[in-house]
């Protein structure tokens, strides 16, 4: 495995908030049985911006979805933040989510029939962290981080694509979670769109979250402060994401 790490990347990272400990994943069905994850040993450091990079079929969306506990590991654990994922309950996991990540997809996944503003104000109603009394207040604070305050009215038909994009983006921050999880977030969007969402994105480090995105654009990888490289399931490359830089908090 390659380790590269520079004094100025290292400068914008903290102590490792999830460590992937020798996680594999493999799906077996009556005839055959498919390696999907491989063996993958990474931390990813607090409050760092941090790409999984890999062609496609090598397996990223497979592993966000071990990282949000959608799915569990076939062998290794998930350890997030000290809370072992895969010792919750299908339950526990979907609370602990509601408040733990915020997740931002490829085709913004946005209710059609509600205004930005309501989008943003489901995702409250179903973290239930906050009362109902603050939670127009949340979402319009939302909206605002995001460059969107003058269109919460909206309908996601009368958005462009990359106003879409951030309004999944306040989405995702509504219940403050700690880190946001994106699956090729800009892969849907033109070049220049794709930068300001991207830019969105990569700001919201700066407020303390941790950001984790998926990409198969090398330009976007170089830009993360810490990454893998996947390729078949196996890292075959990462940068200031060592199992070994840190002790993981327990
Ligand atoms: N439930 C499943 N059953 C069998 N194979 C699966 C399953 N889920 C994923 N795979 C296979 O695992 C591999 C990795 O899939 P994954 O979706 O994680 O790739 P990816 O890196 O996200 O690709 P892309 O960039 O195209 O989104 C692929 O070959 C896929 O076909
Ligand atoms: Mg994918």
């Amino acid at each position: 495995m390659q380790q590269v790490a520079t004094a100025q990347s290292q400068q914008y990272i903290g102590e490792p908030l999830i460590a992937v400990e020798h996680v594999s994943r493999v799906i077996t069905t009556r005839t055959q049985k498919t390696v999907i994850l491989d063996d993958v040993t990474f931390v990813v450091p607090a409050g760092s911006l941090f790409a999984i990079n890999g062609p496609s079929g090598s397996g990223k969306s497979t592993l966000l979805n071990l990282l949000t506990g959608i799915d569990r590991p076939t062998v290794g654990r998930v350890i997030f933040a000290g809370t072992e994922l895969q010792a919750k309950s299908e339950d526990a996991l979907a609370r602990w989510r509601g408040t733990h990540v915020g997740i931002i997809f490829q085709f913004f996944q946005l209710v059609p029939t509600l205004t930005a503003q309501e989008n943003v104000l489901l995702a409250l109603e179903l973290g239930g962290g906050l009362p109902r009394s603050a939670w127009r207040r949340r979402a319009q604070e939302c909206l605002e981080i995001v460059g969107l305050g003058a269109f919460g009215r909206r309908l996601p038909s009368a958005l462009s694509g990359g106003q879409q994009q951030r309004v999944a983006i306040a989405r995702a921050l509504a219940n403050d979670p700690p880190v946001l999880i994106a699956d090729e977030p800009t892969g849907n969007l033109d070049s220049h769109t794709a930068a300001q969402v991207f830019a969105t994105l990569a700001s919201l480090t700066e407020r303390g979250k941790t950001v984790v995105y998926v990409t198969h654009d090398p330009r976007l990888a170089a830009r993360a402060a810490a990454r893998i490289d996947l390729l078949d399931g196996r890292i075959v490359a990462q940068h200031n994401a060592g199992a070994v830089v840190a002790e993981v908090q327990r």
